[in-house]
């Protein structure tokens, strides 16, 4: 099962718990409440609305953390430390990378930029499933670390339009294997 699957799943029974609340309360309307079920109707709402917004505010704070303690985008200060740098620069319509290949299992640090406007840049691996991408913007340099763990022949392609030649703007990128294995 994939994620999209998985998340459909979860989207489609809370739809279904939604549908047989509304179902439930459908059927009891029409009915006379006594003042008594009444005031106990509401002292029972009151008690549900406090232990739901604890649950909300739970879930709220522990999927922001879940899904972002590892964000995926290094700190833009500072030396990364990674075991090779290929500085990478965008213009109308073309890429330049240089060193164009490196070894397989080691930290990549891509050092992104644009010589003129912004451009997109996007790392395919081989099979076509998009590994990286950040933006090629003129006068700053976007820094993101990855570390390829096949080899192979992967397509850098632009992600942001950038005039008649944005759809051609690619580039192949060589990941070898590292050496000794
Ligand atoms: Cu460069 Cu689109």
């Amino acid at each position: 099962m994939i994620l999209q699957d998985i998340i459909w799943t979860i989207a489609l029974s809370g739809i279904a718990v939604v549908a047989l609340v509304f179902i439930y309360i459908l059927l009891g309307t029409g009915k006379a409440a006594d003042e008594a079920a009444q005031s106990k109707a509401a002292r029972t709402a009151r008690k549900l609305q406090g232990g739901l917004f604890v649950l909300l505010l739970l879930g709220f704070t522990f999927g922001t953390w879940a899904t972002l303690h590892k964000f995926p985008i290094p700190k833009q200060d500072g030396a990364l430390q990674a075991d090779q740098v290929v500085d990478v620069t965008a213009r109308m319509w073309s890429w330049t990378m240089r060193p164009a290949s490196v070894a397989a299992g080691k930290t990549v640090e891509f050092r992104v930029t644009s010589a003129d406007v912004n451009h997109g840049f996007a790392l395919y691996a081989p099979d076509g499933h998009i590994v990286i991408q950040t933006q090629a913007m003129p006068e700053f340099t976007n820094r993101i670390l990855y570390r390829f763990d096949a080899p192979g022949v992967y397509t850098v392609q632009c992600l942001e339009y950038c005039g008649i030649g944005h759809a051609p703007m690619k580039a192949t990128f060589n990941v070898v294997a590292a050496k000794g294995e």
